[in-house]
């Protein structure tokens, strides 16, 4: 193209400082430097982490910086030595990446990659500078993807090339973080079996797509809780067969989880990223064999506190980032599964906006009436 190895001048929406809107400004994006690819954004959904880095809840995120993980987009340019992505290529950025080099990525056990920028939010590229700047002033990147920008740049090991030639973007943006960590979580973190029983605490996005991971595995009962009944619609939609509200039960919910499902369930999840729902969660897996995965995050500073002897009889606690999944290995399986209809998607989606209207969207998820709202660009 010919705006190979030029900068491009491009709208984007930068986080100046904690705890104010985003603004959208132009930028200048520069050319990817070895080993970078340049993406044009077709898509980009608003995650509840974006949400936490907006009201800094986390730790270490430097200010000003391009938010967005959620995204799909075409590739616009390569710099040297990039070997698995070419111009034009359908991609999703990935904020957990797969250099296929350190530990974790060498183990068939985890894809927690050693390159990834979760917790220490460096926000720059592998040379330590960043590709964004407005006015002269540079702006950091967020985990390496930065999807709030018309171009953005990432490392190869951060890219997944889709096949699906169809895809739509502003579905398949959700693979690159709420789909695969909660459908990941089902049938990766917990490997639920056919036949079993599963609780999902918190019906969001996050909640929902475990549902459908937990019905794609061809568990017997899948359990929804949450304090607002209106999740409960949706959650039946994509296959939960139970939903309770613990507001509607004067006994603790583990109690009566552990007496509707015979001692206990097979596998809970936690999906709200509250500490007493984590304990409610592991309280109800069954002893002896119940598996309990964390999902949500917990705000900064928390301590989880429990009975030891919860896990001596035989539960097992588990918890991982985008779902346990290889990132660059299982996204372009998964937009092909999306596409064969092995699995729903389409019913987390509950608002479209251009991109323009960002700001909106992050309202529309503070009043708790959006499960994902995407925008296009
Ligand atoms: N008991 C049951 N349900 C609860 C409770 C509670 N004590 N508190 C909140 N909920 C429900 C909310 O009503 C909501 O439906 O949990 C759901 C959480 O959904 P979202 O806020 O939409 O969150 P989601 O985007 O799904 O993410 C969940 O995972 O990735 C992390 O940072 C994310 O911690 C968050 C979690
Ligand atoms: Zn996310
Ligand atoms: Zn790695």
């Amino acid at each position: 193209m010919d705006t190979a190895g030029k900068v491009i001048k491009c709208w984007a929406a930068i986080a100046w400082e904690a705890n104010k809107p985003l603004s959208i400004e132009e930028i200048e994006v520069a050319p990817p430097k070895d080993h970078e690819v340049r993406i044009k954004i077709e898509a980009s959904a608003i995650c509840r982490s974006d949400d936490h880095a907006l009201k800094g809840q986390l730790a270490n995120l430097k200010f000003p910086v391009i938010l967005g993980h959620e995204g799909a987009g075409i590739v616009e340019s390569v710099g040297k030595a990039v070997t698995s992505i070419k111009p034009g290529d359908k991609v999703i950025p990935l904020y957990m990446p797969q250099c296929g080099e350190c530990h974790c990525c060498k183990s068939k056990k985890s894809n927690l990659c050693a390159k990834n920028d979760i917790g220490p939010f460096v926000g720059l590229m592998d040379d330590n500078t960043s590709r964004f700047s407005c006015n002269g002033k540079m702006i950091y990147n967020f985990c390496g993807t930065s999807t709030f920008s018309e171009y953005t740049v990432a490392n190869e090991i951060s890219v997944a090339k889709i096949d699906a030639a169809a895809a739509p973007p502003e579905r398949v943006c959700l693979i690159g973080c709420g789909f695969s960590t909660g459908y990941g979580c089902a049938v990766q973190t917990a490997k639920v079996e056919a036949g079993s029983t599963c609780v999902i605490f918190g019906l969001g996005a996050i909640g929902l797509s475990v549902i459908i991971g937990c019905h794609v595995a061809g568990a017997a009962r899948i359990i929804g809780v949450d304090i607002n009944k209106d999740k409960f619609a949706k959650a039946k939609a994509v296959g939960a067969t139970e939903c309770i509200n613990p507001r509607d039960f004067t006994k603790p919910i583990h109690e009566l989880i552990c007496e509707m499902t015979d001692g206990g369930a097979g596998y809970t999840f936690e999906c709200i990223g509250n500490i007493d729902t984590m304990i409610s969660a592991l309280q109800s897996s069954h002893p002896g064999y119940g598996t309990c995965v964390l999902i949500g995050i917990a705000p900064a500073g928390a301590q989880l506190a429990f009975d030891p002897m919860l896990i001596l009889t035989g539960r097992t606690l588990k918890g991982s980032f985008f779902g346990g999944l290889k990132s660059k290995d299982c996204v372009p399986q998964l937009v092909s599964d999306y596409m064969e209809n092995k699995f729903k998607l389409d019913e987390l989606v509950t608002h479209t906006l251009p991109f323009a209207k960002i700001n909106e969207g992050f309202e529309l998820l503070h009043a708790g009436e959006s499960i994902r709202t995407v925008l296009t660009f």
